[in-house]
């Protein structure tokens, strides 16, 4: 079960690298090009949303199934990694693109609703590659593009 778990967190990655860098790069338009804020802009959003939020509760599943909580990270940067660092960065960004999308639904004007979008999740996304590089540098056998 653990396994299957594993490889789905594994790969759910790419769904919400893919809608999070549409999402940034629809915001940014919007934002600079002063477009209007459509209907499929709001969908895009909330997948993204969605997405992050099942990644986040598959994660604390192997989280604490696995032990990460309990064991000791003295002298283990791997065990360092993912007790403490790959969970705060990770929550850290999906609140970022839980605020950012609920301040923007709020928002009426179309730029500031792309500014916001472009400004919160672009952030996540940016929390997001940070926390999967230092994963690389801390964890052997893990790379930025490997599913396993
Ligand atoms: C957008 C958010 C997240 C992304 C993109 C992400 C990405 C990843 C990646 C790429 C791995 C390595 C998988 C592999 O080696 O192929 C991983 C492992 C892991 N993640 Fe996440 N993660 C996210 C959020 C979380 C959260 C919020 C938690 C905990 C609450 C979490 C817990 C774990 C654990 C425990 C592992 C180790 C699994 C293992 O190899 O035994 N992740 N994550």
């Amino acid at each position: 079960m653990n396994d299957i778990l594993k490889s789905a967190h594994s790969g759910w990655r790419y769904v919400v690298f893919l809608l999070l860098i549409i999402a940034v790069a629809k915001a940014l338009a919007g934002w600079f090009g002063n477009k209007t804020y459509t209907e499929g802009d709001r969908k895009l959003n909330v997948f993204a949303l969605i997405s992050a939020h099942i990644q986040l509760l598959i994660g604390l599943v192997l989280y604490f199934s696995e032990g990460w909580y309990k064991l000791s990270s003295a002298g283990a940067p791997a065990v360092r990694y993912f007790k403490m660092e790959h969970i705060t960065m990770m929550v850290v960004a999906i609140i970022l693109i839980t605020v950012g999308n609920a301040k923007s639904k709020k928002l009426t004007e179309a730029v500031a609703k792309h500014r916001t979008i472009a400004i919160f999740f672009g952030l996540a996304l940016i929390l997001i590659i940070i926390a999967i590089l230092l994963m690389v540098k801390a964890v052997p056998g893990r790379s930025f593009f490997g599913v396993s």
